[in-house]
């Protein structure tokens, strides 16, 4: 146990934006995220954008006046249509883009006269395409790469190699050359170098992206670790199922701006499936029967199962 919060109550109601109230302590009062050795606590940086906007070099308007706060340790699925400016938000945490306008800040501070390699201490990025992120022929070598880069060496890099090795279960592929992995796992590696950083923010594009049953659920697992841990996680995702499973809070773009943001009983909810389809999103089949079934906001198969039950326990009184 890393000296943090009690974890996460799953069952307990996500909270709404803006409010992220949970049973744990504040961020400032946690230890260990992202520690880089014994006693050195940094705390889990606020996040936020302060009227983003983003054109790639060739014109592309990718982000438009983009106004997004994320506390410390919220978990916070980004959603959206193909090309609707997902990967380029995100792209803005760690230093990776600038914005045309507007400011990224961490803690308050403007994150562009930082350099890259001092913000990856804070925020560490998954890339969508793992193959524009691995580098090196060696599974461990290049998961030992981030880490070292932060200053850590020894005992305390073999473990950090080990144990990231061992979340995505990659742990006997270490001396494998990555090439050699298949692209689901080539991902997993992807997200396995981040973790060995053990930033205080995670970034995840796109985690799921070719996993089978048990690769996603690594990846819940991680998403569920890292939260309980008081870190914050920012994922991309088109999984809707993982989305409301696997988070609090559900931004969903389009077009470069943010159209909805809430949790996931709201962003999924009945209310907003014509903001959704217009954004090429499908709610979470467990709200759509849940909601023809007049059994509430059921976005998880969870909720579902359990709403139907207490129906039938009430039928059948
Ligand atoms: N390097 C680039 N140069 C020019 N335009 C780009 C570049 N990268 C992305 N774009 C454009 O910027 C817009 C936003 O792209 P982005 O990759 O952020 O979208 P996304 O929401 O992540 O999409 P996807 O779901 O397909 O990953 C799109 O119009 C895309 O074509
Ligand atoms: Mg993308």
């Amino acid at each position: 146990m890393s000296g943090f919060g009690p974890g996460v109550d799953r069952s307990a109601p996500a909270a709404s934006a803006g409010a992220f109230a949970d049973s744990r302590p504040p961020a400032s009062d946690r230890s260990g995220v992202g520690s880089t050795g014994p006693g050195s606590a940094p705390a889990v940086p606020s996040i936020e954008f302060e009227a983003v906007s983003f054109a790639y070099p060739d014109g592309t308007r990718a982000l438009s006046q983009i106004g997004l706060r994320i506390g410390s340790g919220e978990s916070v699925a980004i959603v959206g249509q193909n090309g609707s400016g997902k990967s380029t938000l995100v792209r803005h945490l760690n230093g990776l883009l600038r914005p045309t306008t507007g400011r990224v800040l961490l803690d308050g501070n403007d994150v562009r006269p930082i350099h890259v390699a001092r913000l990856a201490s804070s925020v560490g990025l998954a890339f969508q395409n793992p193959d524009c992120q691995l580098f090196s022929g060696r599974v461990s070598t290049e998961v030992a790469f981030g880490p070292r880069n932060l200053g850590i060496h020894g005992g305390e890099l073999e473990e950090r190699v080990r144990a990231a090795l061992e979340e995505v279960g990659l742990d006997a592929e270490a001396s494998t050359n990555p090439y050699d992995l298949g692209y689901s796992r080539r991902k997993l590696l992807a997200l396995a170098s981040v973790l060995a950083m053990r930033t205080p923010i995670l970034a995840l594009d796109e985690p799921t992206t070719g996993q089978d049953a048990r690769g996603v659920a690594r990846v819940r697992d991680v998403v569920a670790r890292a939260f309980g841990e008081g870190r914050t996680v920012i994922a991309i995702s088109h999984d809707m199922r993982f989305v409301a499973e696997s988070f609090r809070r559900v931004v969903v773009m389009r077009e470069g701006c943010i159209v909805l943001d809430g949790a996931p009983d709201v962003v999924f909810g009945e209310a907003a499936w014509g903001e959704l389809r217009a954004s090429y999103l499908e709610p979470p089949l467990p709200s759509v029967a849940g909601a023809r079934l007049g059994l509430g906001a059921t976005v998880t198969e969870a909720a579902f199962v359990a709403a139907l039950e207490r129906r039938a326990g009430t039928i059948s009184r």
